[in-house]
């Protein structure tokens, strides 16, 4: 289950219906899946053949066409990161640098952590939600961001997009980012 953790007074906010309510409040889409419908062995693995990805699609197919007809999603796919990923700290390095986007950022957790730090309200300020498998989030368009791996360095993820291109970011350059 997500945690979120306000960087300007190192508070945490934990439970589900809290962490919910606070990200609702932020604007932010926050729901979780039943992980347990994938199969176990791909619940601890991140090198994924196509065939695996594909396999992770098909399980939660009803809850990406569900969730994709709410916000108008149109494409998805599945993303593996893990020290075993080439140029992985390259990746890295682009990945945590604040952005936006002219679409929403989608991603649902099928295994492993990650962790949005996102821009919130002026009174909230930047904080920090970090993601388990079957957590779902989806940062609002326009609104400063960036993703990053846990300690466990290693996630998979499904992603869904409006922008058949895909991820596209822009940089954001904010002197309140600390
Ligand atoms: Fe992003």
């Amino acid at each position: 289950m997500a945690e979120i953790r306000i960087r300007n007074t190192n508070e945490r906010i934990q439970g589900d219906s809290e962490v919910g309510a606070f990200l609702t409040a932020q604007g932010v889409l926050y729901e979780h899946w039943n992980i347990n419908k994938l199969e176990s062995n791909l619940q601890n693995k991140f090198l994924l053949s196509d065939e695996e990805k594909q396999q992770i699609l098909t399980t939660f197919d009803d809850e990406i066409r569900d969730l994709a007809k709410r916000n108008g999603y149109l494409v998805w796919d599945v993303v593996a990161l893990s020290d075993a990923t080439p140029n992985i700290e390259e990746l890295l390095k682009k990945f945590e640098q604040v952005h936006t986007h002219t679409e929403d950022e989608v991603r649902a957790i099928a295994a492993g952590h990650g962790i949005f730090i996102i821009k919130g309200s002026d009174e909230v300020g930047y904080f920090d939600v970090e993601l388990g498998p079957g957590d779902v989030i989806s940062v609002p368009v326009n609104t400063p961001h960036f993703f990053t791996l846990m300690e466990d360095r290693q996630v998979v993820a499904i992603r869904l997009f409006i922008e058949t291109e895909g991820w596209i970011a822009h940089p954001y350059s904010d002197p309140q980012f600390a």
